[in-house]
């Protein structure tokens, strides 16, 4: 007989809206695996390295195949095993951030993604995602003053265009999202996160 199932979430946002710090909280209350992307594995730290180097130019193409290939490592090496052993796990980042950053943001278009998200996750989707909605000026002056990678050295147009595209994300899989604010104190969003996902999938069992 198999065990109780486990649950994928992901949080999801623009580059500061605080999606790192909610993951670390909610995994800690859910008793969840806590994991990150890009570089969630031995593997994946060489490819994020090579991803968020500012000296290097990948193509848009190129940048989406190297975000799927530390997925896939990431859901063989990581997701899939604790799943499969019955445990929630919480990802810092997961397939929604390639259809807002590279489908959305590079323009590629969502499309485009599904075939190589689906073969870099094996079918392995979030149960929930959680998009923190922040405001990209709140979001760029949290990250003002530290040192920033490529992505994020990218022009305000870009961001604009990620936030835009999780906005279409959530209202086109509604499902599948939920919208938190990421404004308040951190307390107050960590508290709307986990409402947020017990209120969709339940408590662990
Ligand atoms: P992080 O700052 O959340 O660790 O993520 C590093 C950057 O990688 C961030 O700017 C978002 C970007 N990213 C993508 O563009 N596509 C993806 O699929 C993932 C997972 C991250």
């Amino acid at each position: 007989m198999s065990g109780p199932a486990g649950r994928l979430v992901a949080l999801e946002g623009i580059d500061g809206s605080g999606k790192s710090t909610q993951a670390t909280i909610l995994a800690q209350r859910l008793g969840a695996l806590l994991t990150y992307e890009p570089g969630g594995t031995e593997l994946g730290v060489a490819i994020r390295a090579l991803l968020l180097d500012p000296e290097h130019r990948p193509s848009a193409r190129a940048e989406a195949l190297l975000m799927a290939a530390d997925r896939a490592q990431h859901v063989h090496e990581v997701i899939e095993p604790a799943l499969a052993a019955g445990r929630w796990v919480v990802t810092d980042r997961y397939c929604g951030s390639t259809l807002a950053y590279q489908g959305f943001g590079r323009g590629l278009g969502a499309p485009s993604l599904h075939g190589v998200l689906e073969f870099a996750t094996a079918g392995v989707a979030a149960d929930l995602s959680v998009l923190l909605e922040v405001p990209l000026e709140l979001a760029r002056a949290r990250t003002a003053g530290s040192w920033r990678d490529r992505l994020e050295r990218d022009d305000d147009d870009f961001h604009a265009r990620v936030a835009a595209g999780y906005q279409e994300l959530v209202r086109s899989d509604p499902d599948r999202w939920v919208v938190v604010d990421g404004t308040a104190d951190v307390e107050t969003v960590a508290d709307a996160v986990h409402a947020a996902v017990v209120g969709r999938l339940g408590r662990p069992g």
